[in-house]
């Protein structure tokens, strides 16, 4: 499978990291990026083939893209969009510029990236795409707002770009997990440190609570799983002829998707309300 290359984002830690090994044992050509020198040389020394991009910047995305089709004479077979994060705080408490660096790595970069990418598929005449979302990408959580609507925005590009490309052999996939172990909640609780303040904040007794959530070690929600869950359903959107648009990995994405199909949206909001 050394002809059959992946772009991986986000390889530093988590899901990112365990994939790119994942892919990499199964005989693929990975190309384990992360944005930082020093997780880059770490891959490396790890025997992966990485290098940098950090998906907030364009010259970054382009020069990582450009250095991939240099190795590969022009061809990629996959880009797995993963590198993200987690803003937590009320939706009022957002500031304008929050949210957009929210939107920046989340939303922009993942579409940047895509964009850089489908030409080269559309070239070979076959390809896939397949984005990292969240069972929060169709439910809201309270104090996910930056993240969620990040989510859910993903999902709006991803599900018209399918459409569009519908009549070619490049498969736009959606991978939805629940909660994963991963560096996912130490990171969103750097993010909180630095753009949020509880001191201000009309929900300051709920941040403290939450704060305590963020800071504890290990799974906190039942049903977690690692992020070999994920791989599995990334090798079959990988290697399916004809991969869905979505799938689900944890009890709660199952449990969440048919919820929503069957409940009043009161119902569901109280249920939600309390997770
Ligand atoms: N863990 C879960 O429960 C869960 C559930 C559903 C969906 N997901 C999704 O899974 C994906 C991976 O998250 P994870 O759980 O593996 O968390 P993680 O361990 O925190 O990994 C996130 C990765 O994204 C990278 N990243 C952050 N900002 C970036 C940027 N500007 N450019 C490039 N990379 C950037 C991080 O790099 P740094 O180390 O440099 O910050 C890290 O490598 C995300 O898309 C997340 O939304 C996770």
């Amino acid at each position: 499978m050394t002809d059959r290359s992946v772009l991986i984002t986000g390889c530093s830690s988590g899901i990112g990291r365990c994939v790119a090994d994942g892919l990499a044992a199964r005989g693929y050509r990975v190309f384990a990026t992360a944005r930082k020198p020093e997780d880059v040389e770490r891959l490396q020394a790890d025997g992966l083939e990485s290098l940098p991009l950090d998906l907030s910047n364009s010259a970054s995305i382009a020069a990582a893209v450009d250095e991939v089709l240099a190795r590969t004479k022009g061809r990629l077979y996959a880009l797995f969009n993963n590198g993200a994060y987690g803003q937590p705080g009320a939706v009022e408490d957002l500031a304008r510029d929050v949210l957009r660096e929210q939107f920046e790595t989340n939303l922009f970069g993942w579409h940047e990236l895509t964009n850089r990418v489908l030409p080269v598929m559309r070239r070979q005449g076959h390809g896939r795409i397949i984005h990292n979302s969240s069972v929060l990408g169709f439910v809201a959580l309270p104090f996910r707002g930056a993240y969620n609507a990040s989510k859910y925005a993903l999902e709006g590009l991803a599900d018209t770009m399918r459409l569009e490309l519908l009549d070619t052999d490049i498969h736009v996939v959606l991978v939805e997990p629940g909660p994963i172990i991963s560096r996912f909640r130490a990171n969103s609780f750097a993010a909180y440190q630095r753009n949020i303040d509880p001191e201000s904040s009309a929900y300051r007794d709920r941040y403290l609570a939450m704060e305590q959530r963020l800071t504890k070690e290990g799974p906190v929600v039942p049903f977690t799983l690692p992020p070999e869950a994920v791989l599995k359903k990334v090798i079959r959107a990988l290697e399916c002829r004809k991969p869905r648009a979505r799938y689900y990995v944890t009890f709660p994405t199952y449990l969440f998707a048919t919820l929503k199909r069957v409940l009043p949206q009161r119902t569901l909001d109280r249920i939600l309300s309390r997770v």
